[in-house]
């Protein structure tokens, strides 16, 4: 029998065969050569098939300068300094609400000291819920029970509580597993003791809400319920200001029966410039190199290299994406400015004050600290 040869299929008038051979071969290539082309296309289109959708119909204006009295400060937002109505006794009219700072901890020992240092003189207890599995069940050190020493100075605002939580099973996920430690921190919150109108944040470890903003909730009468926090967003450091909008981070008046310990959506309002969210701000390429495997995205990790030292270090010094993404942007102006790494920052201005004030501990944190080297790998306290 003769061979018919690809080219005879041509003569013989039908093009479908040819034309699907063609597509197949060249597609199959394509694919071979870049396998991971339609999660990159996903991307590169998103400004087509992606809206922003978190909208907050009212942005509050921050109104802050060295120097501002209390009183100014309230008064600008539209709200009243709790000390301008005094009883006749000469004290304010209205007790003084407690602040809880109530964060569920994983890790991030620094950012837990750096956030406890910041907000201290306004905070009142830190409600701190740590457990010893990762939300998706793998067995974790329970690290701040650990290194309770290292708190020993705020040992007298802690109010520390363990949560077991177990390898999943059946049609458990992870986000069974988050949200029993966020049931756990509502618990935690209604056992210590918070009386109604008392000031509650709902936010991450690296969600460090401001000394400043917390005042305001705390010495202001009339402030909204709840209040998302627009914080100034950050990866790897305070050099590289991330452009996306951190927003889940919430103040919130304690109402018994209503107020949910949650990390979406609960209110119209947000305030700016509220404080610093740095997202993968590790001191060693360890952690790093932890956080990639255990973080949600795991499946991110298309290569080894990608865990590799070097390759890991060369991201923080650029600023560009650890797992060489493109970036997620809603419009394709944002997507080509974002192309190429997030520019550094040479400015230290309005950073977290216990940051600059030990600057050689944090200076993984700060412009030009951006090598993770092996000095860096025992944090001193
Ligand atoms: C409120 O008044 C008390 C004493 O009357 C004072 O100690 C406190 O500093 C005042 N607070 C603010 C925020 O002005
Ligand atoms: C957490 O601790 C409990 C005991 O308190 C244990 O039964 C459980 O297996 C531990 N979880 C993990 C993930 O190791």
């Amino acid at each position: 029998m003769r061979k018919v040869l690809p080219y005879r299929i041509f003569r013989r008038g039908s093009y479908v065969v040819p034309f699907l051979f063609c597509a197949v071969v060249f597609f199959g290539s394509i694919f071979a050569l870049f396998p991971y082309i339609i999660v990159d296309i996903g991307y590169l289109a998103r400004p087509i098939w992606d809206k922003e959708t978190i909208i907050f119909p009212e942005e509050i204006v921050h109104y802050y300068a060295e120097g501002m009295s209390m009183e100014a400060r309230c008064e600008a937002h539209g709200w009243k300094a709790r000390n301008a109505t005094l009883t006749e006794a000469g004290t304010p009219a209205t007790r003084t609400p407690l602040v809880y700072d109530a964060v569920i901890f994983s890790v991030e020992l620094d950012m837990l000291e750096i956030r406890m240092r910041e907000t201290w003189d306004v905070v009142d207890k830190f409600l701190i819920v740590e457990s010893n599995g990762t939300f998706t069940g793998l067995p974790k050190d329970t690290t701040f029970a650990d290194n309770r020493k290292r708190f020993a100075f705020a040992e007298s605002k802690i109010v520390y509580k363990f949560v077991p939580l177990y390898p999943l099973t059946g049609k458990d996920t992870a986000w069974d597993n988050e949200g029993r430690m966020r049931w756990a921190m509502q618990d935690h919150i209604m056992d210590s003791g918070v009386q109604d109108g008392d000031v509650v944040t709902f936010s991450d470890v690296d969600e460090v809400i401001s000394k400043k903003t917390l005042e305001l909730f705390k010495y202001c009468e009339g402030t909204p319920d709840s209040v998302h926090m627009h914080l100034n967003n950050y990866i790897y450091s305070y050099e590289y200001p991330n452009r996306d909008r951190s927003w889940r981070s919430s103040v919130n008046r304690w109402k018994r029966g209503e107020s949910r310990y949650n990390h979406g959506q609960n209110s119209k309002f947000i305030l700016s410039d509220a404080g610093w969210h740095c997202s993968f701000c590790f001191r060693t390429i360890d952690e790093f190199r932890f956080k990639m495997l255990a973080y949600s995205h795991a499946d991110r990790v298309r290569t080894k290299k990608l865990l590799e030292t070097e390759s890991i270090q060369k991201a923080i010094c650029d600023g560009t994406d650890l797992w060489g993404m493109f970036p997620e942007a809603f419009t394709f102006k944002e997507l080509l400015t974002r192309l190429g790494g997030i520019p550094k920052s040479t400015t230290a201005v309005g950073l977290p004050l216990w940051v600059l004030e030990n600057r050689d501990r944090f200076r993984y944190l700060l412009p030009g600290g951006c090598q993770r080297g092996d000095s860096l790998l025992s944090a001193s306290s």
